[in-house]
Order: C-alpha cells, then sequence, then structure tokens
C-alpha cells in the first residue's frame, strides 16, 4: 500500500472545502444528500466542520457492469430519503470517476423536486470522466489509479483506513 494523500493533508483539505460550502449556503436551509457506502467518512468530517442549519439523507447507487458490458446500468435506491420537495440538496459522493453515478443521481433528485442541487467530491480522477457533470466542490483531483481508504474501497474493504492510499497489486 502507498499513501496518496496522508490524513492530515486530507483534514486540512476538508476544512477549507466546508467553508467554502458555509459560505454558498449562508441563510439557505440546507440537506446533504450522501451515497452510499463510500462517502461515509467524508460525510462525517465534512458535517462537523459546518456551521449551517442542516439536513442529512443517504441514497444507494450501484452499478451492474458485467465482464464484457462497460458502464452498466446504474440502480438507485431512494427508499431512505426524505420528502425533498423545495430543499436545497448538495450531493455528496467519494469519487468522481467517469461521472456517470452523479449525473444520474442529480438527474434523478432534480426529478424530485428540490430547489437546487449542487455537488461535492473528495477526489476526481483525471481524465476519466465520460459524461458531462461538473461538480460544484472537489477536494483533490487525483491521477488514474485506483484508491482505497477514508471510505473506499477494494472488494468492500479498506475503506477503514485514514488515508488514501494505492494498492500494491492491481483492482
Ligand atoms: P463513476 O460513476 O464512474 O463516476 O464511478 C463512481 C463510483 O465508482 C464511486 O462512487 C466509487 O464507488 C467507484 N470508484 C471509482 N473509482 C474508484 C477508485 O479508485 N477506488 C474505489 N472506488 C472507485
Ligand atoms: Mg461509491
Amino acid at each position: 500500500m502507498r499513501v496518496l494523500i496522508p490524513e492530515d493533508e486530507i483534514s486540512k483539505r476538508v476544512e477549507l472545502v466546508a467553508g467554502q460550502i458555509a459560505r454558498a449556503y449562508e441563510g439557505q436551509p440546507l440537506t446533504i444528500v450522501g451515497v452510499l457506502t463510500g462517502c461515509l467518512v467524508f460525510l462525517a468530517d465534512l458535517i462537523r466542520r459546518l456551521d449551517l442549519p442542516l439536513r442529512i439523507a443517504l441514497v444507494q447507487a450501484s452499478s451492474y457492469r458485467g465482464a464484457t458490458t462497460q458502464g452498466g446500468e446504474l440502480h438507485i435506491q431512494d427508499d431512505l430519503l426524505p420528502d425533498l420537495k423545495g430543499r436545497h440538496i448538495l450531493l455528496i459522493d467519494d469519487i468522481l470517476d467517469t461521472g456517470r453515478t452523479m449525473k444520474h443521481l442529480v438527474d434523478h433528485l432534480r426529478g424530485l423536486g428540490t430547489a437546487s442541487v449542487r455537488t461535492a467530491v473528495l477526489l476526481r480522477k483525471k481524465g476519466r470522466q465520460e459524461v458531462a457533470i461538473e461538480p460544484d466542490f472537489v477536494g483533490f483531483e487525483i491521477p488514474n489509479e485506483f484508491v482505497v481508504g477514508y471510505g473506499l474501497d477494494y472488494d468492500d474493504e479498506f475503506r477503514n483506513l485514514p488515508f488514501i492510499g494505492v494498492l500494491d497489486r492491481p483492482a
């Protein structure tokens, strides 16, 4: 395991992004919608640095990608979402890779009668994006490597690492 972003650097950057978010939502009732499961660590650290009245909701998105199919179908599980009509939404995910997950979720949330939908990601992979979506808040731009830790997994493991790392063996 190689450390790509150490714990203290993540912490400083999350503090900075929280400041940007706080300024953007001053005086607006905010609902943060986290994308399970990868969002959890980022979400937990971020909300404790936001001095704003806010609500928290969760949604799950899973893609079925077979060995032969690229960019498979995305299934959105939104049973956990409260009524979001008229709410200002900040969608939070761990990483923007092709951008498909974020794009689908933004469209889905817009369809629920929300007042506005913006997006925040901890990581954005360079040179991987396939759909047009510009996240409003970005923690770090990273090279095209498979990363784990701080919520991100490989085969559902490594989410608990306090840093962002690159696995030695290819994913
Ligand atoms: P996208 O729809 O291609 O943007 O993919 C986003 C999702 O793929 C993220 O929510 C992650 O769950 C997963 N993902 C993409 N790249 C990585 C990575 O390097 N490590 C762990 N998960 C990743
Ligand atoms: Mg994910």
